[in-house]
């Protein structure tokens, strides 16, 4: 991903100094700040406290997580699982990646332990770049058939997108927005809708951020606007990612995505979701009674945190004290409501039939 130009990847590990860094997240878009993680510890508090969040750079996180706590005590595997396990529940690729790491530590000696997690870490995060950008190499000849279609009518591709399925949510490129920038590097004109994405403002806080530093052009709007603009013939595509796909195409992605959804299919308008093989959890057929769905703090629903006209950050309430509140994180689309399924092996449709053929 570009930053001021520069290019830079969520997380990266920095062999002289031997940490781990990554982008901190909670403070985009108003300062932008490198974290160094060195610890078990700090690679927990750095998912928890969504410093790095996107379901495939948690799972990436995780890995170096286990690196720093080997690095530190080699008896500290199962210790290490088990506390990273439970920083987040819905993303897959957290248990996914665990289980890589796990996998390669089989039959180790204790004193190699550290120097093979690390090994396996960075090979991780490098096939994260490379799964992430063949999704944007797939998904682009979708957006580039939509173009020929529409380029006499119109003067760009109006997308949709919900939080930030991105370089950020990545180690490099993202899910949805790696399709998107392959279709601007590929030179169709493009404009980005992008849902605020409350509680937690994802898409005004790092989708909104992003996709400008790569001078593409975008437009803020609060999570209502969506089916309004698909009615009136704005939106030509909508895209997202996920946290868990199951097996039989139901998409777990941030809280709102499945009234997107809804909306696109009443108003005949591509619902796309672009996913790496590993958010793709195969035990589980439905989405709805099988995915735990995360659920948050009361206070981000209940307040809102931003810098005042001096730059000063502060917290306010926008409802009254011991209001009644729910904060959900995440919900499920069926797979019904989706167009296809864009993964680094080519797209598919969200059925079982065409999924399972993605185990062989
Ligand atoms: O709560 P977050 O910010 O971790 O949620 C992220 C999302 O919902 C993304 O859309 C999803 O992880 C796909 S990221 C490639």
């Amino acid at each position: 991903m570009k930053v001021n130009g520069e290019h830079i990847q969520s997380i990266w590990y920095e062999l002289e100094t031997d940490e781990v860094c990554i982008i901190d997240q909670a403070r985009l878009p108003y300062d932008f700040e490198i974290l160094s993680l060195q610890s078990l510890t700090d690679a927990c508090r750095a998912i928890s406290a969504m410093e790095v969040r996107g379901a495939p750079l948690i799972g990436v996180t995780a890995a170096y997580g286990v690196y720093l706590s080997l690095r530190e005590d080699s008896s500290s595997l199962d210790w290490a699982i088990k506390s990273l396990s439970e920083t987040r529940p819905t993303a897959v690729n957290l248990r996914w990646s665990l289980q890589r790491m796990k996998e390669s530590l089989e039959g180790i000696e204790p004193s190699a332990l550290a120097g093979k997690s690390l090994e396996t870490a960075q090979l991780l995060e490098k096939e994260d770049i490379a799964v992430c950008e063949a999704i944007g190499d797939n998904g682009l000849g979708i957006l580039q058939a939509l173009w020929t279609k529409k380029s006499e009518s119109q003067k760009c591709l109006n997308i949709l997108t919900h939080c930030n399925a991105g370089a950020l949510a990545t180690v490099d490129w993202g899910t949805a927005l790696s399709v998107i920038y392959k279709a601007n590097n590929a030179g169709i004109p493009l404009h980005v809708w992008v849902d605020e994405t409350r509680p937690r403002n994802q898409g005004a806080s790092l989708t909104c951020w992003e996709l400008s530093q790569e001078g593409i052009a975008n437009t803020l709007i609060v999570d209502n606007v969506g089916g309004h603009l698909m009615q009136s013939g704005q939106v030509d595509l909508c895209i997202v990612g996920s946290d868990r796909t199951t097996i039989l195409g139901d998409v777990c992605n941030k809280i709102g995505t499945y009234l997107k959804a809804l909306a696109a299919s009443d108003n005949a308008i591509p619902f796309y979701v672009a996913l790496p093989i590993s958010s793709i959890d195969f035990t589980i057929e439905d989405g709805l009674r099988d995915i735990p769905i995360e659920e948050r703090d009361s206070k981000e629903v209940s307040e809102i945190t931003g810098p005042d006209s001096d730059g000063i950050m502060r917290t306010i309430r926008v409802a009254s004290q011991g209001t009644a509140i729910s904060n959900p994180g995440f919900d499920v689309t069926p797979a019904k409501l989706i167009t296809a399924i864009i993964t680094e092996r080519g797209i598919h449709e969200a059925t079982k039939a065409s999924l399972k053929r993605l185990l062989q």
